[in-house]
């Protein structure tokens, strides 16, 4: 049987932990977050979010961005994004040279107040200038919209509403909107229905998916995201994380749990899957604990 007409042939994965990951667990060191990434950074990943440019009184594990991309080692072919809200953050990514900054923003109203404490309608007037002075300084501009199948505050997303918001990125100037189920609650019919429903107007070459893995979800999602032509998948090392306003969400699926179903499908990661269970192991070890992803618990520690 062959998947050549169903599924692509490669993927990119873009990795989340340092960020999604880190912004969400005990704070740790300056130098265990740098490490963290030049680890990463041998790996085969051509994209890390390092950092994130927020209020360091709304998420302080991220304070220490600027120190992180100040001291990591990086190489040639690698992206490394940050996080920016507004123009004050972009203005710090561009001070800390990072390769391609992210607006974010909500498909459901409560969640957007928590998160960045506006309206969905103001996150979007507040985007306008950040993304114009990043598209003059030629920095691409990716954005994450959350809550796209559940809202921890709203209960459940409409997809018509999942596509008006992505659409508007879209139209702002966002070169990729990556889908995030925040809460880690959706399942494959909800996220085809709502992939359905977006790529009326968004091609699936300008999607990443973005899942959580609260409920143990995120690889059937992933895989029905595949089957849909999606192939830009968010993932975090170790599964670490899970986010500030979105009490008892776990972390993105793990990354090498992803790239254990990608090679079983004879799907192309460029990843070493190996190097990126070792460096869980290492990262769980900082936080005390053993990683929680079954992959990296079936190969063991090395
Ligand atoms: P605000 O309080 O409305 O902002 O927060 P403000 O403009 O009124 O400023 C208030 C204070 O914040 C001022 O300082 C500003 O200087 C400072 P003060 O005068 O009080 O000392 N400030 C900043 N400081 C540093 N960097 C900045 C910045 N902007 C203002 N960029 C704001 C609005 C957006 C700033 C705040 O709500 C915030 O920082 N929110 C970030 C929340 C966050 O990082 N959440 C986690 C990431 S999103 C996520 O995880 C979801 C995702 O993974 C996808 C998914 O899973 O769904 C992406
Ligand atoms: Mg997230």
């Amino acid at each position: 049987m062959s998947n050549s007409t169903s599924l692509p042939q490669s993927v990119t994965i873009k990795e989340m932990g340092p960020r999604d990951g880190l912004q969400n667990e005990v704070q740790i060191s300056t130098e265990d977050k740098v490490l963290l990434v030049d680890q990463l950074s041998q790996t085969g990943l051509s994209y890390i979010e390092v950092g994130s440019f927020v209020s360091p009184k709304w998420v302080p594990q991220m304070a220490d961005s600027k120190q992180v991309f100040e001291r990591i080692q990086r190489q040639s072919g690698i992206c490394y994004s940050a996080l920016t809200p507004n123009l004050q953050g972009l203005e710090a990514a561009i001070e800390a040279k990072a390769n391609e900054v992210a607006i974010f923003t909500s498909a459901s109203e409560t969640f957007c107040q928590r998160n960045i404490n506006c309206s969905i309608e103001e996150s979007i007037k507040r985007f306008v200038p950040v993304v114009d002075k990043a598209k003059q300084l030629g920095i691409p501009v990716r954005a994450y919209l959350s809550c796209i199948v559940d809202c921890p505050y709203d209960g459940s997303t409409d997809p018509q509403q999942v596509r008006s918001v992505a659409k508007q990125l879209q139209d702002l100037g966002c070169y990729e909107i990556s889908l995030g189920d925040t809460i880690g609650a959706g399942t494959p019919l909800r996220v085809a229905r709502m992939l359905e429903a977006v790529m009326k107007d968004v091609d699936s070459g300008k999607l990443a998916v973005h899942f959580h893995d609260t409920y143990g979800q995120a690889l059937a999602n992933i895989y029905q995201a595949l089957h849909m032509g999606i192939a830009t998948i968010d993932s975090s090392i170790g599964g670490l994380g899970g986010c500030p306003y979105a009490k008892g969400a776990s972390g993105n699926v793990a990354t090498e749990e992803v790239l254990y179903l990608c090679k079983g499908l004879g799907i192309e990661t460029g990843v070493d899957l190996k190097k990126v269970i070792e460096i869980s192991w290492i990262i769980n070890q900082v936080l005390g604990r053993k990683p929680t992803s079954k992959v990296a618990l079936a190969y063991g520690q090395k």
